[in-house]
């Protein structure tokens, strides 16, 4: 039964789809390191539901339409809360959040409270690595101990809801927003964004410390095209099922109670007006009882440009020809409460009195967004505790710095290290060199939240404190964070004027740290690049430092994969910090000095050249597979290589570890049983260290083509030096089924074989078979 085609694949089940795919199925069978895609979705509480019903039996249209409205924090007026407005975002003084709820309690008729919102996406105060560094962990407490203090420090100044996690899949490192999500696997996103919505909202996030969790971009908002913000995308329904949704369905399995629908038209449909995601995959295959609010003037944005009338916000999609038609578009395909603009406030009633929409439909909006304010917990506790809120004690403690340090250091992925040239000895000089290299306000990334510069330590600082020879520093150049005039190139390291006084630096150390990369600002949201390279002079200055003969190491922060064949070949060693968060500089030194080993893996794919892009572990095969030795084939004429500069899942360690004895429990399995996978993980060098076990699969022959390799498990193993152990992983039909582009899952029968190792590259192999 080896070879499939067609016929057995008419012939294949088609698991309908519902909750038990991709996450109650694959759930259940983890390895217990990835327990966190367990659903811990609740039954609906019948308290609150009545409670909600009484509550909108009383409410009057122009009330239910303020309800489904969110405000900034630039637009909220008193007169607002009196109304009864339903949402407020990124307002942070915790007096003035106060101050607006005692409105619309005590004044606004219904006593409704409001629900405040932010951005908390990689901390609140205490800023731990971005998104996209934390998946580099492989390991998900990395995510619940970023999760877990913000939302404690989140909620303690009266915000309730974050919008987070972000899962956006992306193969576009060109594309700025793929510093905040989990890379470009759905597998690694879902345990990601499982982790993070659990550890937000614990059991009951109307717990004083925890918040309702908002998933976004609902969907495909990570493949824009030309990797430019905000940007179209088209997308197969196998594709958009297999690669992009797995994260949203993860997170909505782990609780999250809200959902922020995207900028992005998928295939023509704008994200906040796609009927197909927003209401036949989330509220009903997924059976998804929470909101979505729209992203930030995203109805409005659905009117064709010029507007009809400019004071309702911008334009673009041209799928309404004015506001009550974006509103009928929103409304209608799902979209429950409207950021910033404020169609459906304003034309709900017209809409309604021409049977555009429906009450029905209105009523399901209020009833969601009343829902999630019970569950709250608003109603009973409304009020700021404002002694807590003002208490500096309250934020960045001294364990909170603990964990972010921790979590940083494991963020890191050391990218090559010839020699040994790492750890650094620290009774040895050390110049530390570059423009990040004594930098606080970068370190904290493109979501910095309300983190404080001072509260950043930058690698100068870190270095200093552990080093016992003496510590120079030279800039050589600047990076100064600041968006560029009329599209011109941002001025980072625009200069050479400061590479003397470096080389001279580095001629009086033994040893040198480069610190270069990308400001914080060249990431995150609307800030795509067209080159990936290191910005401006940086180049240059390695060159430069190279040629003092002194021993050096580079060291990285940034937020996207960059082209870093250059700096490859010049450097011995490079280590991947990404933007670390506010203990930056003292996490760094822990892995440069050998207190920590380096153990992360990348999480995303790093080219050699930026013509390769999009370049992704997990793509389709082709029918002529890359060759560079011949010509007709699927390959760059002007590349040396078919492959990436560094793959995913890839990280060195101080150490060395051999990955063997993979072993199936079963050589074959009918579609509904599971194969036991193992293997074992050798620490084979003299050091302590961390490896990822990492668990692919590929189904070769299929009704339609399926990726070369596809992340199905994985764990972060500590081993001590010659220790060994078994890493134990199941596989069942959510891992060797997929989607179809009719939206079906599918199980068909055949071979599916199996890859063991530490990278995307694994060549550790074994076979079963999945029988009819
Ligand atoms: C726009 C961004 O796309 C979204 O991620 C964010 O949550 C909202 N602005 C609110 O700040």
């Amino acid at each position: 039964m080896g070879r499939r085609g067609r016929r057995a694949a008419v012939a294949a089940v088609v698991v309908v789809l519902s909750s038990m795919v991709a996450g109650g199925v694959l759930a259940a069978t983890r390895s217990d390191d990835e327990s966190a895609l367990a659903p811990t979705r609740q039954a609906a509480d019948q308290g609150i539901e009545r409670k909600v019903d009484k509550l909108l039996r009383k409410m009057t249209v122009d009330e239910k339409l303020q309800q489904v409205q969110l405000l900034s924090d630039g637009q909220i007026t008193d007169a607002d809360a009196k109304a009864g407005v339903g949402g407020v975002f990124s307002l942070t003084d915790p007096a003035k959040i106060d101050h607006f709820q005692h409105i619309a309690v005590e004044q606004s008729r219904l006593h409704i409270p409001i629900l405040f919102a932010y951005d908390t996406i990689h901390g609140y105060r205490t800023v731990f690595p971005i998104p996209l560094g934390a998946a580099s962990s492989f390991d998900p407490s990395v995510a619940t101990a970023d999760d877990t203090i913000a939302a404690r420090e989140t909620a303690t100044v009266g915000i309730k809801q974050i919008y987070s996690p972000m899962v956006d899949v992306s193969h576009e490192p060109r594309w700025g927003r793929i510093a905040e999500g989990g890379g470009e696997d759905p597998y690694l996103g879902s345990v990601f964004a499982a982790a993070r919505v659990k550890a937000a909202q614990g059991d009951d996030y109307s717990a004083p410390d925890k918040v309702v969790t908002s998933v976004k971009h609902l969907a495909a908002y990570g493949q824009p095209e030309g990797g430019r913000e905000y940007n179209t995308t088209d997308m197969s329904e196998q594709r958009l099922r297999n690669l992009y949704l797995p994260p949203f369905k993860a997170a909505i399995d782990a609780g999250s109670d809200t959902a922020m629908c995207s900028f992005n038209a998928i295939s023509g449909v704008p994200g906040c007006a796609n009927h197909e995601t927003e209401t036949d995959i989330l509220k009903h295959e997924w059976a998804f009882d929470g909101f979505v609010e729209s992203d930030y003037t995203a109805v409005a944005e659905l009117r064709a440009c010029p507007p009809k009338n400019p004071d309702e916000g911008p334009c673009g999609h041209g799928v309404a020809a004015d506001g009550p038609d974006a509103a009928q578009a929103a409304l209608n395909a799902g979209t429950d409460m409207e950021m910033v603009s404020t169609n459906i406030r304003d034309f709900g009633k017209q809409l309604l009195a021409q049977h555009r929409i429906s009450m029905a439909r209105l009523d399901d909006a209020v009833r969601r967004i009343l829902r999630i304010k019970f569950r709250a917990g608003l109603f009973d506790h409304p009020y700021v505790d404002q002694a807590k809120a003002t208490d500096p004690a309250s934020f960045v403690t001294a364990s909170d710095r603990a964990a972010a340090r921790g979590a940083a250091a494991k963020s890191m992925v050391l990218l090559k290290n010839d020699g040994g040239a790492l750890p650094l000895d620290p009774a040895k000089s050390t110049a530390v060199i570059g423009p990040l290299g004594d930098d606080q306000h970068d370190m904290l990334g493109p979501w910095w939240g309300q983190g404080k510069d001072e509260d950043a330590v930058s690698l100068l600082t870190g270095i200093k404190a552990q080093a016992s020879g003496a510590v120079s520093f030279a800039q050589g150049c600047t990076i100064a964070d600041k968006e560029p005039p009329n599209n011109t190139p941002a001025d980072e390291c625009g200069s050479d004027a400061g590479f003397d006084a470096a080389v001279a630096a580095a001629q009086g150390a033994d040893q040198v740290v480069l610190a270069l990369g990308e400001s914080r600002g060249q990431s995150g949201e609307a800030a795509s690049r067209s080159e990936i390279d290191l910005p401006g002079l940086q180049q240059e200055l390695i060159d430069r430092i190279k040629a003092t003969g002194k021993p050096f190491v580079v060291v990285l922060f940034n937020g996207r994969p960059l082209t870093l064949s250059k700096v490859d070949a010049a450097a011995p060693a490079i280590l991947e910090a990404w933007f670390p968060g506010i203990e930056a500089g003292n996490a760094v030194a822990d892995v440069l000095f050998g207190k920590v080993n380096p153990g992360g893996k990348l999480p995303v794919t790093f080219p050699r050249a930026l013509g390769q892009v999009p370049i992704y572990y997990n793509h389709e095969p082709t029918g002529r597979p890359c060759d560079v030795n011949s010509k007709y084939n699927s390959r760059y004429r002007d590349l040396p290589s078919c492959d990436p500069l560094y793959p995913f899942g890839y990280g060195l360690s101080y150490t060395t570890f051999k990955v063997d004895n993979l072993n199936l429990d079963k050589s074959s399995v009918s579609r509904k049983g599971t194969v036991k996978v193992t293997f074992d993980v050798t620490n084979t060098g003299a050091r302590a260290g961390d490896d990822v076990a990492q668990l692919y699969i590929h189904d070769p022959v299929a009704s339609i083509s399926q990726p070369v390799r596809r992340l199905r498990g994985f764990q972060r193993v500590t081993l001590d030096p010659g220790k060994s152990t078994t890493v134990s992983f199941n596989l069942d039909a959510s891992d060797f089924g997929f989607y179809d582009n009719r939206g079906r899952f599918v199980v068909e029968p055949g071979r599916i074989d199996v890859y063991a190792g530490d990278s995307s590259t694994a060549d550790l192999t074994k076979s079963f078979v999945v029988t009819g």
